[in-house]
Order: C-alpha cells, then sequence, then structure tokens
C-alpha cells in the first residue's frame, strides 16, 4: 500500500520504517522537509535526529505533507495533537476517501508536567479531525500504546495485549484492522464510530501516569474477557 507518515517525532520514525520493513511504499509527510533533515541530533528522548534517521533508510521518501499525501492510499496522522488539524489541512485536497490511521493524543503541555487533554468528555481529537475533513475516513487506533509496542507488540507480553478500532467508516477500519495485523496486533476490538475515540484518549491521563510510577513506556492494555 501506498503510505504517507505525517510526523517526523518518534512515532513517525518508528512506523514508517516498520512499514517500509512490512514492504509498503512509505513517504513521511513533515512541515519543513529541508529544517527536518537537517536535524542529525538525537532529541531529549534518545530518538535520532529526523536527518540521520532519514539517512538509514534511504528506501522512505520524505516530503512536505500535502505531497507525501499525494497518491497516498493511506495516511497515518502521527502529528502531535497541537499540530493534527494544520497538517491535515496542508493534505486537504488530496484526502478524497483516504483512510486516515489518527495515532495522535490531545495532550496539552502548556502547563507543564502531567498534560492535560484539550479535548475530552463529549468530543475528541479523532472526532475534530473527522468533522474538520469530511472527505477523510478517519480511524482511530494505536493511540493507547507506546510507539516501539504499536510497531512491534511482541514486545511487551510476547504480544498478548488488546488494541481498539474508532471510526464511522466500516470499510476504512477493516483496512486498519489489516495492517494492524500485518505489525502483529492479535486482538483488536472495533469499538464503534468515531465518538468512541473519546474514551481511548481519555486513557491517556492514566497511561502517563503509569509510565511515570513503573518507570517505562512498555506496557499496555490487554482486555481480559
Ligand atoms: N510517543 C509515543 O510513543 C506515542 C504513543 C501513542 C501516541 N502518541 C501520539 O502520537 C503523536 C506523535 O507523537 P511523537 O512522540 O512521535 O511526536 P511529537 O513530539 O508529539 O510530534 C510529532 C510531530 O508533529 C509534527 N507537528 C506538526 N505540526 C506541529 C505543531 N504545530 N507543533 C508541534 N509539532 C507539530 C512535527 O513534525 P514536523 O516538525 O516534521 O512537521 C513533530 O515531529 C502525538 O500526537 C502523540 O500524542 C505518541
Amino acid at each position: 500500500m501506498r503510505i504517507a507518515v505525517f510526523g517526523t517525532g518518534m512515532v513517525g520514525q518508528t512506523l514508517a520504517a516498520r512499514l517500509a520493513e512490512l514492504g509498503h511504499e512509505v513517504t513521511v509527510g513533515t512541515r519543513d522537509p529541508a529544517s527536518s533533515l537537517a536535524r542529525t541530533e538525537p532529541d531529549q528522548r534518545g530518538m535520532p535526529g529526523f536527518g540521520a534517521w532519514a539517512q538509514a533508510h534511504p528506501d522512505i521518501g520524505v516530503a512536505a505533507y500535502g505531497e507525501a499525501a499525494r497518491d497516498a492510499e493511506l495516511v497515518v496522522n502521527a502529528t502531535s495533537g497541537e499540530g493534527a488539524l494544520e497538517a491535515l489541512e496542508e493534505a486537504v485536497a488530496d484526502l478524497d476517501g483516504t483512510v486516515v490511521l489518527d495515532v495522535s493524543n490531545p495532550l496539552e503541555f502548556s502547563g507543564g508536567f502531567p498534560p492535560l487533554l484539550s479535548v475530552c468528555n463529549d468530543d475528541s481529537l479523532g472526532e475534530e479531525l473527522q468533522r474538520a475533513y469530511p472527505q477523510a475516513r478517519v480511524v482511530k487506533s494505536l493511540n493507547t500504546m507506546n510507539a516501539s509496542v504499536m510497531a512491534d507488540p511482541t514486545s511487551v507480553g510476547g504480544g498478548d495485549h488488546s488494541a481498539f478500532l474508532s471510526g464511522d467508516d466500516a470499510e476504512a477500519k477493516e483496512i486498519v484492522r489489516e495492517l494492524l495485523t500485518q505489525l502483529g496486533h492479535r486482538d483488536v476490538i472495533d469499538l464503534g464510530d468515531i465518538t468512541t475515540a473519546r474514551g481511548v484518549e481519555m486513557w491517556l491521563p492514566l497511561w502517563v501516569r503509569l509510565a511515570g510510577t513503573l518507570g517505562t513506556a512498555s506496557f499496555q492494555l490487554k482486555i481480559v474477557r
């Protein structure tokens, strides 16, 4: 599949590399390709500077959001919560029927740590994106787990845990389910329409506190039933 991965952070790098490894044709979208490629020093989380990462992945294209989305069958939104609407706006001309796998979270760090949710309770970032771009088929998924678990579910509990799907379009959810299966996710629960993104986004305040308490981001939700 032709996939555009929006965002050059930890999630963008990790998912783009894994999706390319699985045989997909991947282009990473970024606000400013030249300045992103000029970043060669590791960030504070130890992720390689995007330029160094791109050099190590010559098979993966790098382009501005709009160009990356052109001809893409699926866009992965791995931008920051505050940047998501703006990033998709740049690609608006190319979102007609496009599946948007939205892994972003509406985390708001302006007041420091722990972050707040910029939208919650009766709305969600997934819904905001779907409302703003009705021509896209938004599917919220993978936002409940760390980037390395998204790309390699076996890295926690041998892969025995659960992922979720939220979205209005049944076919788009099946496309995302297939992609998750390729990544190795075995228990993928369809929660229902895009309003169910509220619940998975509101898990983040607990996720953030668990990461602090456990001293690791390598953990996952398992729905036992
Ligand atoms: N880190 C994780 O393990 C994890 C797990 C689950 C969900 N998530 C969610 O996935 C998304 C990506 O997380 P991340 O940790 O990879 O990176 P991040 O630091 O949240 O930022 C991701 C990218 O967003 C892009 N961006 C676009 N518009 C922006 C704006 N106005 N302000 C700031 N950045 C903007 C930037 O890419 P360019 O500069 O290249 O445009 C940046 O590299 C987030 O929404 C996060 O909440 C993360």
